[in-house]
């Protein structure tokens, strides 16, 4: 029987962070198995906010190194930089025409961005979701395993699919959103109301992947936690609930059997056996990922195999769009 299609993506658009290896990465390396999977480095989503081109280029490799560290494995998975597979972009073309304008203007995370960047509202951040949908929908996706922040991006895509197919005729395959419940929304370690991100300017709000040892355990340390001394996960907790939430993903167990393990004790030590379970996971997969990018020429390879294999995928579903659209390819 052939496997089901898994697709996701990652922007390298900064240091990432142990939300996008809890909502995303480490989700990718149990399914590998299970699925036919896509992994791309969504560098065209990343210049919808100003990047520095030899930053840019140096995170790419950076990201792939990275994947393969984390256990994703290109054996068995396509790896691929999103802009080296033109057919993102000419479906996203295709796809604006069916989207609306309203639609766009009410995502989140557009004006979450327009507020963060009132300087540069530039009309890809706004197309942001419909680049994000032809992603998903070339490679006639089944499940995209995301972080929470993404679910509303997942929804316009699987909209848009719907629409297209209803217009059009069946065309795509329809997505499913694979969220799961442990680590799927890591807020910040300085404000538990918001997310944590690749860009907060506050050093301490996140915890980055290529953060060493002690850097780990003073970020830990200075989280914020809540009134009161006990150590359960509840509303009135947001702090003490995200670092139960953070040490459960990274421990392998769940917030209740954290919760029993910290029954007791009281928040300096927690703080700092989250910190030293995080930094457990981390070090392993930074030295892996520093012998990798010694290997450029390998590091190379994988993308030039994954971009082809995406590139076969890709053609097959846009050539199908533009036979139902009516452009004309010929006899
Ligand atoms: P990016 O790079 O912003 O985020 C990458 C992944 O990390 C998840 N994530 C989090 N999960 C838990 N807690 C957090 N604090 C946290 N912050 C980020 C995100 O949900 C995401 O899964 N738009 C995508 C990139 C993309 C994509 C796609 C994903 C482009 N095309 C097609 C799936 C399918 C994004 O958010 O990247």
């Amino acid at each position: 029987m052939e496997k089901k299609v898994l697709y996701s993506a990652v922007q390298p658009s900064g240091n990432l962070t142990i939300g996008n290896y809890t909502g995303a990465i480490r989700n990718w390396v149990a399914l590998q198995d299970e699925y036919e999977c896509f992994y791309a480095i969504a560098n065209m989503h990343a210049i919808t906010v100003r990047q520095e081109p030899a930053e840019l280029r140096r995170r790419t490799v950076e990201l792939l190194a990275l994947y393969i560290a984390c256990g994703v494995d290109p054996a068995r998975c396509t790896l691929y930089v999103q802009s080296q597979v033109p057919q993102h972009a000419e479906l996203a073309w295709v796809l604006n025409t069916i989207t609306y304008v309203g639609e766009m203007e009410r995502m989140t995370q557009f004006k979450d961005k327009s507020a963060r960047h009132a300087e540069n509202i530039n009309m890809g951040l706004m197309d942001y979701p419909v680049l994000m949908a032809a992603d998903i929908l070339l490679y006639q996706t089944d499940v995209v395993p995301v972080g929470i922040d993404q679910r509303q991006h997942l929804e316009i895509a699987r909209d848009i699919a719907a629409r297209f197919n209803n217009r059009y005729g069946e065309t795509f395959r329809m997505p499913e959103g694979y969220i799961l419940k442990a680590g799927a929304k890591i807020a910040s370690l300085q404000d538990p109301a918001k997310k944590m991100s690749k860009s907060d300017e506050n050093p301490n709000a996140s915890v980055f992947l290529s953060d060493d040892r002690d850097t780990v355990i003073r970020k830990f340390k200075r989280a914020v936690t809540d009134s009161g001394s006990e150590i359960v996960a509840s509303e009135e907790k947001p702090g003490v609930s995200n670092l139960l939430n953070i040490y459960a993903a990274f421990a392998g167990c769940t917030v209740e059997e954290a919760e029993r393990a910290f029954a007791g004790k009281g928040y300096g030590e927690f703080k700092l056996a989250v910190g030293e379970t995080v930094a457990d996971v981390l070090a392993p997969i930074q030295a892996e990922q520093k012998r990798l990018l010694s290997d450029k020429a390998y590091l190379n390879a994988v993308l030039k195999e994954g971009a082809e294999r995406a590139f076969k995928a890709a053609r097959r579903t846009l050539s199908k769009v533009y036979r139902k659209i009516g452009f004309y390819q010929g006899d």
